[in-house]
């Protein structure tokens, strides 16, 4: 039996639906309900024919759950956020007791400024800056997210995956596949600083980010660390060739048995090899790039994550694209600008950026040497869900279709 009651017989003025309405969500936030108060205007419009540059997405007014929320194009410069690490640092040296020791790491985590202060960059994507005074060490633990290192420090500072230590040099990329047991430390003389990027909030949107620092292995000196049981350069020496597969060992790693065995990018390699491919004409929307891949089966080096490094050469400036993914930039070396969404981003040496999904965006390397930008994207993600589109802009303009 309904228990509504009877409308009023007297007629009044027609009340502001839509004031009505929002003040009505206010009170139902209380019980854990959302009222359709408006259109979510940016998720009903076919993106794929909406080609204007400038579309940036928007967050619709009022009381909006937080699925709503939209990655904001943004860049972190260097000059703004290194310093803090230097704070971080000089607390550590005068403490009694180091951050590290408490909060297990010396970082700073980037916030995204649609995201609500949640840790994350993008959707996908959690970025951490890490600095590491001499000494210091991360205990040995395995998780489940994916995770790297992009080397900033000259020189100093390791990485030990699953037996095998990874001299960090500028510009390395060093990965940590879900369920590789890894520790992080510095013994050398001068504090190390490094980007950790990891698909953390994917997986803890799903759910299962888990963390084990019971390690059963063999340990080091150190009781924290785990023994270094491989020689320096392993995953190089068998994988770092390309093209080729040692036989007479097992390519299985990580949780699944497939993360890439290959773990440790030298950044003088990868420099070497965009120099290499400097000559060529390169491709309109990225210039002279390159994809780290699992060379046991050419996929990127992560189920949920792609890596990739590209040059541009001064002056050069790419095409308008725009794809379903989420990506973030490190300025590896070199100036230039990015325009995202029509805003326009200048960056250098060491600035981080992000281009959320389907925004417009260009390079251009506005200086007068190379410039060199390692980017992060959860393409393989969208591919496998089969969300993955991408639209570039011609020389006079047009819109096509570059994976429909
Ligand atoms: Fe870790």
């Amino acid at each position: 039996m309904s228990t509504l009651a009877s409308p009023s017989p007297t007629k009044s003025a027609p009340i502001d639906a839509r004031e009505a309405m929002e003040r009505l969500n206010a009170e139902a936030g209380k019980v854990n309900i959302w009222l359709r108060t408006q259109a979510n205007a940016p998720a009903q419009r076919p993106w794929f024919r909406d080609t204007g540059t400038d579309t940036a997405g928007e967050v619709a007014a009022g009381r909006v759950g937080a699925n709503q929320m939209k990655a904001a194009p943004h860049r972190w410069r260097w000059r703004d956020i290194g310093p803090f690490l230097d704070r971080i640092a000089e607390i550590a040296r005068s403490s009694d007791v180091p951050p590290i020791e408490f909060a297990e790491r010396q970082q700073f985590l980037l916030t995204n400024p649609g995201l609500g202060g949640r840790l994350q960059v993008t959707n996908t994507i959690r970025c951490a800056v890490s600095i590491y005074n001499p000494g210091d060490v991360a205990p040995v633990h395995v998780h489940t997210p994916n995770a790297s290192r992009t080397i900033l420090s000259e020189d100093g500072g390791y990485t030990v995956v699953e037996g095998e230590r990874c001299e960090a040099k500028r510009g390395d990329l060093i990965l940590t596949p879900h369920g590789t047991w890894h520790d992080h430390g510095n013994d050398g003389a001068t504090p190390v600083t490094w980007i950790d990027v990891l698909d953390f909030p994917l997986m803890e949107f799903l759910d299962c980010v888990w963390l084990d620092d019971e390690f059963l292995g063999e340990r080091a000196g150190n009781i924290r660390a785990q023994a270094q049981t491989l020689a320096n350069g392993y995953s190089h020496r068998l994988y770092g060739t390309g093209g080729m597969l040692p036989g007479f060992v097992s390519h299985r790693r990580g949780l699944s048995g497939h993360a890439t065995p290959m773990i440790h990018y030298r950044g003088a390699d990868i420099r070497n090899s965009l120099a290499g491919l400097a000559g060529e004409p390169g491709d309109p929307y990225e210039g002279i790039s390159l994809a780290f891949v699992n060379p046991v089966n050419g996929d990127p080096v992560f189920p949920t994550l792609a890596y990739t490094a590209q040059l541009l050469r001064p002056g050069e400036a790419t095409r308008a694209k725009r794809e379903t993914t989420s990506t973030m930039y490190v300025v590896i070396e070199g100036t230039g600008a990015t325009e995202i969404a029509g805003r326009r981003f200048d960056w250098e040496r060491n600035d981080i950026f992000v281009v959320p999904n389907f925004l417009w965006r260009r390079h251009t390397n506005t200086g007068t040497a190379d410039a060199v930008l390692y980017a992060v994207s959860d393409a393989p993600l969208m591919e496998k869900i089969g969300q993955y589109r991408a639209q570039g802009r011609s020389a006079d303009g047009a819109v096509e279709n570059l994976v429909a």
